[in-house]
This record gives structure tokens, sequence and C-alpha cells, in this order.
């Protein structure tokens, strides 16, 4: 669970990025973050993740308040996530393989689980044919297959998504939000900035809109939602079952699913 209260954030050249921010994200959502440029969505995902940090306010994750975090406590909180950014930042001198795979030689798993876990996941991802090929002969689309197989290799609870679609054309960008749907279902909390405002009418997951830093609206996810089937294998990620229960109007208190 992610809870928000009263966050706001100033940068150190004075730009207030977020105002007073008071939100609740539940176990197992996925949810959109949207609004116009420079409304504080990658200011809200990089406080999250401790790579910026709140000036006022309290962020609980799983319970904990981050803000309280020591700097060397923060690669433990960054377990509970998976990030995917727009740019893929994948790492240019290696394969596809070895760049899902590299998470886990970090965390110095044995050699036989990397390899089952790394041709497990593109394999539900859908590119285990590119798995020799490197960064640069890859699609937009490829890329950032490969880029959520990446985020998914440790099993993190939350997948923060920082505009995945932004390269790629509307159909890539379907099918790149149909893997994200099917990681949510599988249990993981899912929370995606994106500008793409046929994307969410698409999907109609919860939506949470920033305005000048402000949280102006959060709007329930439609229910009966027609998500195609994305070909993600059997037994990627996790089991879990996915509960996406609605959100409301914003307001002082976090919001909550009745
Ligand atoms: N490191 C920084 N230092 C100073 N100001 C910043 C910094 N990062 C962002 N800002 C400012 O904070 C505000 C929110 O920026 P942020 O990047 O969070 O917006 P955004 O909603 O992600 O925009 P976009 O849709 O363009 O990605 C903007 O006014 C931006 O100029
Ligand atoms: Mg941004």
């Amino acid at each position: 669970m992610i809870q928000l209260y009263n966050v706001h954030k100033r940068y150190e050249n004075g730009v207030v990025a977020l105002h007073d921010v008071t939100l609740r994200v539940r176990e197992g959502e996925m949810v959109f973050l949207t609004g116009p440029s420079g409304a504080g969505k990658s200011t809200l995902i990089r406080l999250l993740l401790c790579t910026e940090r709140g000036s006022e306010g309290q962020i609980l994750i799983g319970g904990r308040n981050i803000h309280a975090l020591r700097d060397d406590s923060v690669p433990f909180l960054r377990r509970n996530f998976g990030v995917v950014f727009q740019d893929f930042r994948l790492i240019g001198r290696r394969n596809v393989r070895e760049n899902v795979a590299i998470g886990m030689e970090i965390l110095g798993l044995p050699r036989k689980d990397i390899e089952r876990r790394t041709e497990q996941l593109l394999e539900a991802l859908g590119i285990a044919h590119r798995g020799a090929a490197f960064p640069r002969d890859l699609s937009g689309g490829e890329a950032q297959r490969v880029a959520i197989a990446r985020a998914l290799v440790n099993e993190p609870a939350i997948l923060l998504c920082d505009e995945p679609t932004g390269n790629l054309d509307p159909t890539l960008s379907r099918e790149i939000i149909d893997l994200l749907s099917e990681v949510n279902r599988r249990g993981t909390t899912v929370l995606v900035a994106t500008h793409d405002a046929a994307l969410i009418e698409r999907y109609g997951c919860r939506t949470l809109t920033l305005e000048g830093g402000r949280l102006t609206l959060d709007r329930p996810r439609r229910d009966a939602v027609g998500l195609e089937a994305s070909g993600l294998g059997a037994s990627a990620v996790g089991t879990a079952s996915a509960a996406a229960p609605p959100g409301r109007e914003a307001t002082q208190e976090p919001a909550e699913a009745p």
C-alpha cells in the first residue's frame, strides 16, 4: 500500500512541484497518473523511490514512513519497486538476456536461478527470440518489453512506470499497457504516469490527475473493462489476484475503496 499525506515538494530552485498531495493506492491496484507537462507526475514517482525527498508531509510504503528513512536504508526500500521509464534505459553493451539478468547478478543469485528466471520473463514478455540482440537492434516496443522484464526480475510488489509508452506508436502503446495490465492481474500494484488520454479512456483504470502539483481528480476505475489477452505466459510474475477498488474525488483524506 502507498499512502501520501499532505505531501509537498519544493525543489532547490524554488519550484513547488507538489502541493499538499494526499492519496492512497491499495495493494493490487492499477492506477494511471496523469496531468499536463510539469504537473508533478515524475516528481511523485521520484519521491516514492527516494531519488528526491519530499519537503513536507508523509509517504508510507507498506506502512513505513519513507520520509524518515535513512539514506543507507533506501536500497531496501527500492526492492519493493520495479521501475520503467520512457527511454528504456537499457545497457547498450549488454544483450537482452544480460540486461534482464543483471539485477539478479548484483544480488548474487545462483546462476541457474538467474538463467531460469530470465528465460521465463523473456518468454512471458514475448521477446525470447530476441535474447541475443543488443539494445540498438531492438524496436521501441521490444526495448520496452525488455525494460519491463528487467523491472520484474525481483518480483517487486509495486511497478512504477513513467511515460512507458511515450516513445511508442498507439498500437505498441496498447500492447505495453496490455502487458502491464497482465502483470497487475497477477498481483503487482502498477502505477503508470502518462499523458495519453486515449490510453486512459481505453483501459478505464482508476486515474489520478495532477495539475500544477495539486491532485485535482481521483477518478474511479470503470468496471467491466474489456482488456485484451496479452500473451503473457503463465508462471511469470507471481500469483496473487488483482483487486482494483474504485477511488473517488480528490479530498484531504486518502482516497479509499468502499
Ligand atoms: N530537479 C528539478 N529541479 C527543479 N525543478 C524541477 C526538477 N524536476 C522537475 N522540476 C519542476 O517541477 C515541476 C514538475 O515536474 P515533473 O517532471 O514532476 O512534471 P511531469 O508531470 O512529470 O511533467 P512531464 O509530463 O513533462 O514529464 C516542473 O515545474 C518542473 O520544471
Ligand atoms: Mg515526467
